[in-house]
């Protein structure tokens, strides 16, 4: 069993400016831990992580690949949460992380095409006026617009290019989301294959983790 990162080098004074982990970060590294095995055997190069927030998940992904075994990119639109990632890289001995400040992937295409072998993104999902969606601050950690969709739905037609043959993304999504909508669009839409791979109720949300790559 892989040790969740330690966070203790932040403070509440970094949480007002960066995603505090929760539920939902967790549900991630349990996807991320049951495949653990799978995701060794696969000895990916490139791992990126999109809104990286504190480093939680890109710091546990980097435990299981290996810190120096590949790379590990990661963005996020807030510049506060690229320097908290590197940094809870370093204090959990992951000194390999680039964390780049860009919308999505806007600043790594056509650089990573067909490149990432395991992607992860754990999006601002929350239902909220679609002006809330943009924000370079915290209120980016939530703030999804209609459906909580709309970030999530800016995404999805670079998944095909930028995964390689044998990439996995990994991609949290709650019920407000329609997860089995995002299955379909990925199916019929962009010819891959898209499951739900975990789900679980915290507090009022139904979390789901839904495991998207190319068909085999
Ligand atoms: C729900 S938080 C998740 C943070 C962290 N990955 C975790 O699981 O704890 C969503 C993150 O996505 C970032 N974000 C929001 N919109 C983004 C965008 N367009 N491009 C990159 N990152 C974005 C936010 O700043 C925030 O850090």
């Amino acid at each position: 069993m892989i040790p969740t990162p330690d966070l203790s080098h932040l403070t509440s004074r970094d949480f007002d400016k960066v995603y505090e982990p929760a539920e939902d970060t967790f549900l991630l590294l349990d996807a991320l831990e049951q495949d653990e095995k799978h995701i060794q055997a696969q000895k990916p190069n490139v791992c990126l992580e999109i809104g990286s927030g504190s480093g939680c998940v890109t710091t546990m992904l980097a435990k299981i690949v290996g810190a120096t075994n590949a790379v590990f990119f990661t963005t996020d639109i807030n510049s506060y949460a690229c320097q908290v990632t590197q940094r809870t890289g370093r204090y959990n001995h992951v000194s390999t992380i680039e964390s780049i400040q860009t919308s999505l992937v806007e600043s790594l295409l056509p650089r990573l095409s067909h490149a990432v072998d395991i992607l992860c993104f754990n999006p601002p999902y929350a239902v909220t006026p679609p002006e809330e969606v943009g924000s370079h601050g915290i209120e980016a950690a939530w703030a999804g617009g209609i459906d909580g969709r709309q970030v999530i739905d800016e995404l999805l037609p670079f998944i095909p290019q930028l995964l390689s043959p044998q990439g996995i993304f990994y991609l949290l999504l709650i019920n407000e989301n329609r997860p089995t909508e995002v299955a379909e669009i990925m199916r019929t839409g962009y010819n891959m294959q898209a499951e739900i791979m975990m789900e679980r109720r915290a507090g009022r949300e139904r979390q789901y983790i839904l495991k998207i790559q190319r068909p085999v």
